[in-house]
């Protein structure tokens, strides 16, 4: 067992590419491979997480800590979307005085690994956790949208400057599925995304599967084997550094 856990960051350029759904399906796949893993979902303005994973089970407050939710598989769930009824004041606290809440009252189990699901871009929430949190490393999402994907490399710059390394540059949605015959179809030039100079640790294609199983809470059920092995690719590349 690794202790401290390993934090990794998942981050985007954009909304929209599928990093919470990449952050949820790392999570998954870490649980699978048998690692003790944690998710704090940084997003409290779009707190998707619970959703994925089908829990409704609030945190719990206890001795004025909060102690994670549990997804099906124990994955340790951290979320805006989760906390207990006025705790926080949404409406007067900012959302990252809402994040510095939750990372002050957090009280993980003991974890390997800690994933944290970024919102897009880089503001006052990334900056703060960049300061508190040992960041390990981040994994970026990208989605064929991103044409000139100018986003991402934006936030690359600002991680490079902040000395953050890359594990890893997920292309999420790059193909999908051909709806009579199932086979997959390319709708973005990889030649593309192998120029951001970043191991592509994933390829995941778009599908209606994945969409379904999030909208349902069953995340944990999408055994493609991509996921699992973009999860230990992940783990591994996190573990070259420091
Ligand atoms: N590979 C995929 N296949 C099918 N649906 C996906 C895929 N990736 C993301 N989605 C769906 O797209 C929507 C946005 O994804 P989300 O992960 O919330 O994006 P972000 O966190 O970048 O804003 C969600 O409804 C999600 O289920
Ligand atoms: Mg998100």
């Amino acid at each position: 067992m690794n202790h401290p856990p390993k934090i990794i960051a998942v981050m985007s350029g954009k909304g929209g590419v599928g990093t919470s759904t990449i952050t949820a399906l790392l999570g998954a796949g870490l649980t699978k491979a048998g690692l003790l893993t944690g998710l704090l979902d940084a997003d409290p303005v779009g707190p998707v997480i619970p959703v994925m994973f089908g829990v409704n089970q609030r945190m719990e407050q206890r001795g004025g800590k909060l102690h994670p939710s549990l997804s099906r598989d124990g994955l340790q769930i951290v979320s805006a979307g989760l906390l207990p009824e006025k705790l926080i004041d949404f409406s007067v606290e900012g959302p990252d005085k809402v994040i510095q809440a939750i990372i002050s009252h957090g009280q993980w189990a003991p974890l390997d690994v800690l994933l944290i699901d970024m919102p897009a871009g880089f503001n006052d929430i990334h900056r703060f956790l960049f300061n508190e949190l040992p960041v390990v490393g981040v994994v970026m999402v990208t989605s064929q949208r991103e044409l000139d994907r100018l986003a991402i490399r934006n936030v690359m710059s600002i991680l490079a400057r902040r000395a953050v390394p890359i594990l890893g540059v997920v292309e999420n949605g790059g193909e999908t599925e051909c709806p009579s015959c199932s086979s997959l179809i390319r709708l973005s030039d990889r030649e593309d995304l192998l120029a951001e100079d970043c191991e592509v640790v994933g390829c995941l294609p778009w599908t209606k599967k994945l969409a379904e199983f999030a909208r349902e809470g069953r995340i944990e059920d999408y055994n493609h084997p991509l996921v699992f092995q973009m999860a230990v690719t992940v783990w591994e590349n996190a573990n070259k550094k420091d």
